[in-house]
């Protein structure tokens, strides 16, 4: 790209996302007093560490199902065996309630979220409370009444995993699954979309292993599908399971390597030349210098209504902070089990199921137990 075309890009760029912060706030999601209280309220509370928080989550992530169509060996809904469960629009609507200065809903979880056929229901319900809106999807689910509800939304962000450039590589990775049948997806959601800046569309790749080769090709194809952006991540979570490890140890690629940040820095030139919007996600996720947020400023909720303390966990088997069907959200987050998750984190006092985002090696069994015990589970 030369100068001007550089220029143009940036400015491009720079106007898009004034427009839609600007959306944003129009819509309310952004500004109203109480909003801004505990949103400002959450960063003091983990900048001091404070183990009881009078501020409230402003983002949560809500799981609508869990369940998959596919069955990606890295993700722990593949090993899983249980009963389905699926939020209904009535307790969406009692969540709503219980979280009032919610700005951001990530209203996926664990499976895939277009599974719940009430999915763009509580999309459009939460649009209208002027709460931004976002899902990750497969790509997958899709009809002609899906695609038209999705295009017209206009305070959601839709983003579809991609975890390769080519057939062979992402069905190899996200199996079940039909590149073909996803791209031609997204194109036609590009499509229907038109000149419209909302839902905003964008794609995510998990780089391994197994699909690292691609990512150049990937930023191509991203551009050539007319997103609005791309997210290459190269940290995976085990889940703060153990037993994921083995699916997870051999694909990693987030550690140093001359060949990842080779592919790496071919992606960012790829992107800069072709104008394309290019997130890279590498290194490790939290450290006692950068304190992770979760425990101060935002939760994840199941479909069963389990409180989990993020979606690095997601499972309320390895965590379990409460349900907020059978009590409310506030006692929950103050309770004992996130005091002592609050206290263990400030004090650089990490607890085993976050060893992966803190790049600590899997602790021993009896440290697991010695957590379990401290937990009282
Ligand atoms: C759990 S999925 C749920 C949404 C949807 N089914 C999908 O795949 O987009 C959300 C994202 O997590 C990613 N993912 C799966 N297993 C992971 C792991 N072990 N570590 C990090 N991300 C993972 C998926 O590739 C996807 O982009
Ligand atoms: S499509 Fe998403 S939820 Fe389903 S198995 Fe793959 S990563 Fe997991
Ligand atoms: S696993 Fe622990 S460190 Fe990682 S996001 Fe969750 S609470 Fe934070």
């Amino acid at each position: 790209m030369n100068g001007n075309g550089m220029r143009g890009f940036v400015l491009n760029n720079l106007w898009r996302a004034l427009i839609v912060r600007y959306k944003n706030i129009s819509a309310g999601g952004g500004v109203s007093p109480a909003k801004v209280y505990h949103t400002i309220g959450g960063r003091i509370a983990k900048r001091f560490g404070l183990r009881n928080t009078p501020f409230l989550p402003t983002s949560v992530d809500l799981e609508p199902i869990d369940t998959c169509n596919f069955a990606c060996d890295h993700c722990q809904v593949t090993h899983w065996e249980r009963l389905t469960t699926r939020l209904t629009m009535e307790r969406f609507t009692s969540i709503l309630r219980q979280l009032p200065a919610l700005r951001q809903i990530k209203l996926q979880g664990m499976g895939e979220p277009l599974l719940n056929r009430h999915l763009i229901d509580m999309l459009e319900e939460g649009e209208r409370e002027g709460i931004d809106m976002s899902i990750v999807s497969n790509g997958s689910i899709y009809t002609d009444n899906i695609a038209s509800r999705l295009s017209s939304l206009r305070g959601t962000t839709i983003t579809i995993s991609m975890d390769g450039a080519t057939a062979e590589t992402f069905e190899s990775i996200r199996v079940n699954g039909n590149f073909e049948k996803v791209v031609n997806n997204v194109a036609d959601m590009v499509r229907r979309r038109g000149n419209n800046i909302w839902p905003r569309i964008e794609l995510r790749c998990v780089a391994t292993q197994r699909n690292a080769h691609e990512l150049p090709d990937l930023v191509r194809l991203a551009k050539r599908l007319g997103v609005d952006k791309l997210t290459i991540t190269t940290l995976l979570t085990d889940w703060g399971k153990e037993e994921m490890e083995g699916a997870i140890a051999p694909i990693d690629i987030s550690g140093e390597s001359s060949k990842t940040d080779r592919l790496i820095r071919e992606s960012r030139k790829v992107a800069a030349e072709i104008g394309m919007r290019l997130s890279v996600e590498r290194g490790q996720r939290y450290s006692e210098a950068n304190r992770c947020p979760w425990p101060w400023t935002s939760s994840y909720i199941a479909a069963n209504g389990d409180v989990v303390p993020c979606c690095q966990i997601a499972d309320s088997s390895v965590v379990k902070m409460g349900n907020l069907f059978d009590e409310p959200f506030v006692n929950i987050w103050n309770n004992d089990k996130y005091r002592e998750l609050r206290r263990r984190i400030a004090g650089n006092d990490i607890p085993n199921y976050c060893r992966t985002c803190y790049g600590m090696k899997p602790a021993t069994a009896s440290a697991d137990r010695e957590e379990e015990i401290r937990l009282g589970r």
